[in-house]
């Protein structure tokens, strides 16, 4: 269409945006010459999200709402059968029609073998065609899964807006990409920006081609180093690629300059020690600018921690998707393929001071993490926000913490439950707790610190919802 007619196309939209619902046939009474209907109905869909138009199932357009996404439950038990088809369709027409059996499925499961191990021993993975289909066929369901938790949480504190301009850098095959496209609702209105300069992209656009209608992507097949972003996003998305950046904290760093005001940046990682251990890494080097959100909040302003921090979150495990299945049918050891397991290390940083969590109460007597080796064999009151589940195997539980300042991990113990400190057992990942009257031990064996939940012990739980209580702030 030439530049003329799509001026005409628009002008009428924006001036009937505000009256009624969009309907391209009525628009169509208005163009001087015939231009058709499914052309303007194309042109109103290229320019939609610039003229914040959602279109609808009748295929009329109509202004996307300002109300925030509503946090919902997520309960994605499997990934979609459409895209289990589909995956299956592109391994049928590279491998051919038993792609499962023989040589060709013996070719897929090394290439998982091999895309496992490199990125456990922190090697470099290329990304061509059948290591990109290896990855889909192993990561996809886990990734697209993952990603739907973690944005439940911007909505849960009532952060999500309805129109989203996201930039996914490093979007690999597509996993993150739809599991976004599909947690937001079909009046939501997306503009998603994938990152991703390897054959990968090629399967993301083709599994892309099942997501709603008011979802536009643009792919930009560059490095993350080499992309310029244009504008601000209101989330930026490094999803399970940290670990594969040469330098990971200055890419985000880059990046975290295009967060809108209002916006987010996730970081996620695989929950293996490495990855997730260099994922704090970069959130703690980032968060001198930005604030963490969740779930390593910094309860004490100014400080940094240095811990190790092995920190991920265990969400519910999927079904087996049917193509994990049949690749694993032909393994030599059962499960070996089959990968259900939903743990991810992640981080969300923003610019304005929210927190997804906040102190309960008065926090005037706590100790800081930091100064917590001054009071061993000491009981003291601590301000912390729990960071994982319980890792204890069979005795008494046990939980990391941290509160932003400690120099090295911290352990909660539970020797004797009581219903006055129950609720550290109960609580979420990444809740503050409040605790009175732990008991301060050393770990010479884990070099760690032990903080002894007794029945001497009280535990209180923090409020959940936006919002950062600056007067109970001590420092
Ligand atoms: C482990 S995959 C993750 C893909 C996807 N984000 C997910 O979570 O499933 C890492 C992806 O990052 C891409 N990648 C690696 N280095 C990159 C760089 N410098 N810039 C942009 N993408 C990069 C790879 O091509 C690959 O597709």
């Amino acid at each position: 269409m030439d530049l003329k007619g799509s001026r005409e196309i628009l002008s009428n939209v924006r001036y009937l945006q505000n009256i009624r619902p969009i309907d391209p046939e009525e628009i169509e009474e208005y163009i001087s010459g015939s231009v058709g209907v499914d052309l303007i109905r194309s042109e109103i869909r290229d320019n939609a999200f610039q003229l914040g138009l959602v279109e609808r199932f009748d295929g009329k357009f109509t202004p996307v709402s300002e109300d925030p996404i509503d946090p919902r439950v997520v309960e994605v038990l499997k990934i979609p059968e459409k895209y289990s088809a589909r995956l299956e369709d592109i391994l049928r027409e590279k491998y051919g029609k038993e792609w499962q059996l023989g040589e060709s499925g013996e070719i897929i499961r090394e290439r998982i073998r091999g895309i496992k191990k490199d990125y456990y021993e922190g090697r470099g993975v290329e990304y061509d065609e059948e290591n990109a289909l290896a990855y889909a066929a192993y990561h996809f369901p886990g990734y697209y899964v993952a990603i739907q938790h973690i944005l439940n949480k911007i909505s849960e504190g009532g952060l999500l807006k309805r129109k989203l301009r996201i930039l996914d850098v490093g979007a690999g095959i597509g996993g993150p990409a739809l599991g976004i496209s599909d947690y937001i609702p079909e009046n939501a209105l997306v503009e998603y920006n994938a990152v991703e300069p390897s054959q990968a992209a090629d399967i993301l656009q083709i599994l892309m081609e099942e997501r709603g209608a008011n979802v536009h992507l643009n792919i930009h097949r560059e490095t993350a180093e080499k992309f310029e972003p244009s504008g601000v996003y209101d989330i930026v998305l490094f999803a399970n690629v940290i670990s594969e950046l040469e330098n990971p904290i200055s890419v985000v760093n880059k990046y975290s300059k295009f967060v809108s005001k209002t916006g987010a940046m996730i970081l996620v990682a695989p929950a293996d020690k490495n990855t997730a251990i260099e994922l704090r890494e970069v959130e703690r080097a980032i968060s001198s600018n930005m604030n963490i959100y969740v779930p390593a909040i910094s309860l004490w302003s100014g400080q940094v921690p240095c811990s190790e921090c092995w920190s991920f979150e265990v969400m519910p495990d999927i079904e087996i998707p049917s193509f994990q299945e049949k690749i694993d049918r032909g393994g030599q050891r059962k499960g070996e393929f089959v990968n259900i397991d939903v743990q991810v290390a992640y981080s969300i940083l923003r610019w304005d001071s929210q927190t997804l969590f906040r102190h309960p109460g008065d926090i005037s007597r706590c100790v800081k993490l930091s100064d917590i080796g001054t009071r061993i064999g000491k009981r003291v009151d601590i301000i912390v926000v729990k960071l994982s589940q319980d890792l204890s195997e069979g005795q008494n539980s046990l939980f990391l913490v941290g509160d932003g300042s400690e120099k090295i991990d911290n352990y909660i113990v539970i020797v004797k439950e009581t219903p006055q400190n129950r609720v550290m057992a109960e609580a979420e990942y990444g809740r503050i707790v409040l605790i009175r009257d732990v008991l301060v031990l050393w770990n010479e064996d884990e070099t760690s610190y032990n903080l002894i939940v007794d029945k001497e012990t009280t535990v209180q739980q923090g409020l959940k919802g936006s919002g950062r209580d600056e007067s109970s702030d001590t420092n």
